[in-house]
């Protein structure tokens, strides 16, 4: 399962790239709103950072308008995936920008009927959000096990189930045991990736006992 970091923030890109875990970057508006930066230069700043897939998405809600977007987007680098809302203009420029060579990824799915039609649109990514799916007392986790069900009866349909909206370690692991293709992770989740009291216990008694031989290994 690929690793993408879900944020605009170059600084907290940087400082995940040495983990050696990071496959690709998603962005969208409000996470360029919170970085505070210009959209075009933060994007070119992350696809030089990142060799994976960029995700940058159009704001206009019409056809013409996504298409102009999404092709101006496509030039800031060739690891810019465009990034297109689940509506029928969506899906619209999902066709005609993925038959022009691009990569689309089609954002705000919360059904399986969507993630179906984003598939039949040529979507390189499908990206259903669970955590906003759970905020409203539903399971996102039952939608991604439906899509990749979905998925798995056609496989002329390669789009890749990118699981977005994670909120914690959890969603990362019912994300891998279900077979989604990508998850995209805020760097707050990656850290708690890495954590669990039982290691720091074990550190600790280690480092003790290790301290009472007296020994050193260099
Ligand atoms: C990523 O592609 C999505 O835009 C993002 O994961 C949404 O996350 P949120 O629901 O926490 O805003």
């Amino acid at each position: 399962m690929k690793f993408f970091i879900d944020t605009a923030d170059v600084a907290e890109i940087r400082s995940l790239i040495d983990t050696g875990f990071v496959d690709g970057v998603t962005t969208n508006p409000t996470l360029i709103a919170r970085s505070g930066r210009g959209m075009v230069e933060t994007i070119a700043e992350i696809c030089g950072l990142v060799e994976g897939p960029v995700s940058a998405e159009v704001t206009a809600s019409d056809l013409e308008g996504m298409l102009a977007e999404g092709r101006f987007l496509a030039k800031i680098a060739t690891n810019v995936t465009i990034k297109v809302p689940l509506t029928p203009d969506g899906l619209k420029a999902c066709r005609v920008l993925t038959q022009e060579g691009h990569k689309v990824n089609v954002t705000l799915c919360f059904s399986p009927a969507q993630a179906l039609l984003a598939a039949k649109a040529g979507a390189t990514f499908i990206s259903p959000f669970v955590g906003r799916l759970d905020d409203v007392g539903e399971s996102g986790m039952t939608l991604i096990d439906e899509i990749i069900q979905i998925y798995d009866h056609y496989p002329h349909l390669n789009t890749e189930v990118l699981v977005a909206s994670v909120r914690n370690p959890l969603h990362v692991v019912e994300a891998a045991l279900a077979g989604a293709d990508v998850v995209t992770l805020p760097p707050s989740v990656v850290r708690q990736l890495y954590n669990h009291p039982l290691t720091d216990k074990g550190i600790a008694l280690f480092t003790a006992d290790w301290a009472k031989t007296g020994q050193s290994i260099l």
